[in-house]
Parts: structure tokens; sequence; C-alpha cells
């Protein structure tokens, strides 16, 4: 006989677990049984959920509810899926009074979770996002949740999503669900930054610099005196990318909802994410962990920006647990009794000074006071592989008076954020047919020697290059992909020397062949500054340089 047909006896509901940043299945069965009156809870329960038997037994009392002196049992199943935190109380409840014949079970029970304070009150969750994707996915029709959950779960559509604010309204709406009217899906976010390119000032050569790594999806770092817009930089890259799709901020919403991010109320993200953690982060802050898992920094940034500033002030440990997120695009978490990955496609840019003092690059030598030692040691601060991860390395250097005290000019976000669709637009449809691979960034050494298109000229160009300045294949690669984004930019179907040439002038730290090595002992600007100009003279700012020039 079905376990769920002896009503009064048995029950059995559906709600769910968060993994990693989605949901699974959790079958809530519950048992009374003749014998000493207790409170079984099994299928691996952590502590907290643990606690649901004192949280579960005293709400239903303070909601005006008589069980019966029975033993009761509740298994959650799969008993191989670690269920944590407080949110299987509110269907462990409802499971009693079913069981009980306290409440009538309909016959296709909504999903149900929350967590039970002791009055009987139901205390918001977090997931409910993922939670309520997952019910669709497994054919659930309706799903009751926290009150302020509510309109986060009801943005899934083809689901009827129920807030309820105490136990006993829950189990009503439970009971009789068609006498309520589902809640409304919650409205659009606004969005959070007003920041414009066109504020900052001068700085022509960096603003390209990062249209062009907007464009192919690189990462970049950029070094720069104190005070020269870095930062101010870097907070205007999410309005250069194109705009959220929908999918894309599902998956970067349900990330903020897992990691309890998201305020009662709001919806979908409307932007991309921009998250600047402080160089102190731990290891756990940066990539996830903990006990529940939480998101790190990495995952908020999820389909946004990652901006380190002050790249050298970070641990080492936090620095090095990027690469392989970098390379995959997500984070496998291994704890002691299970496993989770989480999303962790981002942009990363960072920042820093040339020197401790900031002034290695100044026009007046004198200014800057650091020893040699002192410079070396600072640059050795970030490894050769992080380094080697940044595909474009924007020099910054001082604000020039005149363009401090003139009138602002240059292009806004908006028409830079054009420029970057239409030359993403030409990288998607180039990678169609290519699972997962949607912009030049993403290109693997090989991928990028086969798929870029170059002249031959450009590919002599390019191994003069590599022969003159000694780099590494990886190099060669890095340089050939910012070419072929340089010519998606231009709309030019080969990558010429031109491209090439200018490619080179954006990756300016390049480091000597020979694995293992650290790059020259010179300040990187030194290297850099010999390269600095990086559009053709004719061309007037705020433009692209076409093809040809
Ligand atoms: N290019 C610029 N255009 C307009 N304002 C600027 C520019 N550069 C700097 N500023 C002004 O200086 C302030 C500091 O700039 P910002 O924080 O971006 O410098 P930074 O390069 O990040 O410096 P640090 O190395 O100290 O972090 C900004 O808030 C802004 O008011
Ligand atoms: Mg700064």
């Amino acid at each position: 006989m079905p376990f769920a047909t002896l009503p009064g006896v048995h029950s059995s509901l559906q709600s769910a677990a968060i993994a990693g940043a989605g949901a699974r299945p959790v079958e809530v069965q519950v048992d009374l049984a003749l014998g000493l009156p207790g409170f079984h809870l099994v299928g691996l329960p952590d502590h907290a959920c643990q606690d649901a038997r004192t949280r579960v037994l005293t709400a239903l009392r303070n909601s005006g509810y008589h069980l019966p002196q029975k033993k009761i049992t509740v298994n959650l199943a799969p008993g191989d899926l670690r269920k944590e935190g407080a949110a299987f109380d509110l269907p462990i409840a409802v499971g009693i009074l079913a069981a009980a014949g306290l409440i009538h079970m309909p016959e296709r029970p909504p999903m149900l979770v929350g967590e039970l304070a002791l009055c009987g009150d139901v205390l918001p969750v977090r997931g409910v996002l993922p939670i309520a994707l997952e019910a669709r996915k497994m054919g659930m029709n309706r799903l009751i949740v926290p009150e302020p959950n509510a309109p986060e779960g009801a943005l899934v559509q083809g689901l009827e999503v129920y807030g309820t604010r105490t136990l006993a309204e829950a189990a009503e709406i439970f009971a009789d669900v068609g006498a309520r009217k589902p809640a409304a899906p919650a409205s659009q976010n606004p969005p959070s930054s007003t920041a414009d390119l066109a504020d900052v000032r001068g700085q022509d050569a960096a603003k390209w610099a990062l249209e062009v790594a907007a464009a192919g999806g690189h990462n970049a770092l950029m070094i720069g005196p104190p005070g020269a817009g870095k930062t101010m930089l870097a907070r205007r890259l999410p309005g250069l990318l194109p705009a959220l799709s929908f999918e894309e901020a599902v998956e970067a919403t349900s990330i903020w909802s897992v990691a309890g991010r998201l305020k009662p109320g709001e919806g979908l993200l409307a932007a991309r994410p921009f998250r600047a953690p402080h160089h102190t982060i731990s290891v756990a802050g940066l990539i996830g962990g903990g006990t529940p898992l939480r998101p790190g920094e990495i995952s908020l940034a999820h389909r946004g920006v990652l901006f380190m500033d002050e790249l050298p002030e970070f641990g080492r440990a936090a620095l090095e647990a990027l690469r392989q997120p970098l390379e995959d695009g997500e984070v496998s978490l291994v704890r002691a009794k299970d496993r989770a990955s989480l999303p962790a496609r981002f942009m990363l840019l960072a920042a820093m000074n040339p020197c401790p003092c900031g002034h290695a690059a100044d026009q007046d030598p004198g200014r800057c006071g650091c020893t040699p030692a002192a410079k070396d040691a600072y640059s050795r601060r970030v490894s050769g592989p992080i380094l080697d991860r940044f595909d474009v390395h924007i020099e910054i250097g001082a604000l020039r008076t005149e363009d401090f005290l003139g009138q602002p000019k240059g292009d806004s976000s908006s028409d830079v954020r054009e420029r970057v669709e239409s030359a993403r637009a030409v990288q998607r449809q180039r990678y169609a047919r290519i699972p997962g691979l949607h912009c030049n960034g993403q290109l693997s050494g090989p991928a990028a020697r086969r798929l870029a298109n170059a002249t031959d000229g450009a590919r002599s160009k390019l191994a003069e290059f590599i022969d003159v300045k000694r780099l590494s294949a990886r190099a060669h690669d890095r340089v050939l992909k910012l070419a072929r984004t340089i010519a998606d930019c231009a709309g030019a179907e080969r990558v010429t020397e031109t491209h090439v040439g200018q490619a080179f002038q954006l990756r300016c730290l390049d480091r000597p062949v020979g694995e293992g090595k650290r790059p020259p002992r010179l300040p990187p600007l030194q290297v850099a500054r010999q390269n600095v100009l990086l559009r053709d003279p004719g061309t007037p700012p705020g433009e692209l340089p076409r093809e040809g020039t």
C-alpha cells in the first residue's frame, strides 16, 4: 500500500533543500504511532534542522493545536542529501497536522518551505527563487512560502505562490488553497548605479581599453597612481556590458537568493552585479564556503564584474584560490560531508598602484620614495599565474590638469554599451555552434588560433613581436584573442596587423619566455610607458580605430 494513503497515521508532502546555487526536492514523511510520546527526526539533518523538533512542537502548541500523545517520526528523504537550516519547520509542522487528521490533506498538496518562530509565526528563508524553479520543474503547481519571500517565488511562471505569516494561516492555505489569491511577482528593481563613463575626465586610452575588455569579456588590470580614476572607471564597467538577459538575471538572482542577499519584495537583478570586496576578505568569503554553504563574492559577481581594488593587498591564498574558478566559470567546494558547485562566471577587473607609494611612474622621479626592494616585494605579491589571467593591462596616468579643469567630454556609457553589444553579437554568431562559448575572452589557446581568422601579415607580425619581446606561447594566444576582439569592435572579418599591434599595446606586462620565471624587475609601468599610445593619432577621442587605420 502506498505510503501516503493512510490519512491520520502517515503523511507525505514536498519541500526542497538548497544545493549549491539551486534546489533539490525533499520529501517530508511524517508517521504518528502508538508508543511513548517523542519526536524523532531522521534524514541527515544538521544541527539547525534537528532543532526543528523543539520549534515545531512549541509553534504547534502556541498556534492552538492539541496533538495526540503519540510517537512522531519525521523522515526527510532522500537520506543522502544534507538538510541544512530551519526551512523544513513549516512542512514538518503541516505534515504532523495532516497525519494527525487535524487538517485535510488535499489531492495535490502544495510544496512548503518556511522557518517557524516559537509563537507560530513563519519567518523568511533563503533560496526561495531556486526552490520555486525546482517546484515548477517537478511539476508542482503551488508553493507556500513565508510572506516576505512570496513576491520572489512568484517570479516563476506557471506556479502559484502563496505567502503566509503564521503556521495557522499556512495550514488553512494548505488545506483549502483555492480560497486564496496567489502572490504577485516582485516588480523589476530600479538600476542601482547612475555612474556614467562621461563623468570620467580624460583617460581616453584607459576608457578604450575598458571598452575592448567589455566587448570581448576579457579580464583587465589597471595600474596607475593614486587618484587617477581607477576606482571611478571600474564602477562604470557594468554599465558598459550588454544588459542582462532574462536567463542571466534568473541565474544571478538565484545565487543572491541562496546567499540571503535579496531584500523582501526584491525582484530579479536589473543590472549586472558589481562586487568590490575589501582586500582583507577571507578565502571562504571570496570563493564561498561555511556551514551552511554560502556563495562567495565570485558567485555573487556571476554574470557581472568582480573588482579587486589594491590587488597586491589581497591575501596570497585568496588570490590563488581564484585560479580554478577563473578557468572554469564555476567553483567546486568540497566539504567534510558533501561537495557543491557554484556558478562563478564574471569579468575580473583589478587595480593596483605601480609601487607601494603609487608614484613610481610619475614624470617627477623624485616623487617616489620606494626602495627597489620595496617595489620588488610589492610587485611579487601578485603571482605570475594570476597576472597571466588578465588579458588586458591598462596603464592609467595621473589626470592632466587641462582634462580635470576643462569640460567633461567623451562617450557616455550607453554609447559605449551600444558598440559593445554589436561586437558581442558578432562573437555570438561566430561561436553559435560551440556550446557555452559566447565571447573571445572565453577562448582557449588552441581555439583562439583556430578561430581567430588572422591574415598572414597579422600572423607574422605576431611572430615578430613574440620573438623580439620573448613572450610565452600563452601570451601569444592572449594577444591573438585581444586582436580578435579589436577586429570585432572595428567590424572587421579578419584580424590584421593593425589589430595585432593594438592588442599588443593592451598586453604591456607580458612575461618573458620560461615558465616559473618572475616578470622583469623594472616597475611594470616603465615597460608600459613605451606602449601608451593605443589609438591612431588621427582617431578622435571616443571613437574606435576603424579597419585599416
Ligand atoms: N579621470 C577623472 N575624472 C574625474 N574625476 C576624477 C578622475 N580621476 C580621479 N577623479 C576624482 O578623484 C577621486 C578619486 O578617484 P579614484 O578613487 O577613482 O582614484 P584611484 O585611481 O582609484 O586612486 P587609489 O589608487 O588611491 O585607489 C574620484 O572620486 C574623483 O572625484
Ligand atoms: Mg582606488
